[in-house]
């Protein structure tokens, strides 16, 4: 197992959610706000773990380090029209449209992802180093999914910062304040 593996199964279970969302009637209100919590609970640990193991690997290569930008500003793309259809689910109101750039938005995001940064990254990371990255990504994503929102998000400033600054923040724990 790979982190290239891991990272596309991933892909697959929320894409495949997604398509069961969009997909849905207008009265299925029950089974739409299931759904928007699996997403959740798929999506977030999968991008903070993502940018902790993936994107930061990349990004301390210059090579890479555009794509990998460009990575982190689409996800949070992706978590801001999330939180709006979570807001839309609560007032049961357009969600649909919603859901479908949020699909949309993220099938472009994949692609990238699985396309070009795949293949840089073959170039750049040992086989060795692709597992040993899956190996943490795994371990990652349980303890994200227990942290919450607030915890998560500081998580994502700490990721885009620079990482001698990213150390230093992690350790100011906001949270307990
Ligand atoms: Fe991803
Ligand atoms: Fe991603």
């Amino acid at each position: 197992m790979n982190i290239y593996k891991v990272l596309s199964d991933d892909h697959e279970k929320v894409r495949m959610l997604l398509t069961e969302l969009v997909g849905l009637n207008d009265k299925d209100t029950e089974r739409r706000s299931e759904l928007i919590a699996e997403i959740r609970d798929e999506l977030i640990p999968h991008v903070r773990a993502e940018e902790a193991v993936f994107y930061n690997s990349l990004r301390m290569i210059d090579a890479s380090k555009s794509m990998a930008m460009h990575g982190y500003a689409e996800h949070l793309e992706a978590e801001g029209m999330f939180r709006a259809l979570q807001a839309m689910d609560k007032l049961d109101t357009s969600w649909k449209s919603t859901a479908q750039k949020l699909k949309q938005s993220i099938e472009h995001h994949i692609r990238e992802e699985e396309n070009e940064m795949f293949n840089a990254a073959k170039q750049l990371f040992t086989e060795e180093e692709a597992v040993a990255m899956a190996e943490t990504f795994e371990a990652m994503k349980p303890k994200i999914k227990e942290q919450g929102l607030m915890k998560t998000t500081l998580e994502m400033v700490a990721n885009l910062m620079p990482p001698r600054f990213s150390e230093k923040f992690r350790s100011f724990d906001l949270t307990q304040h």
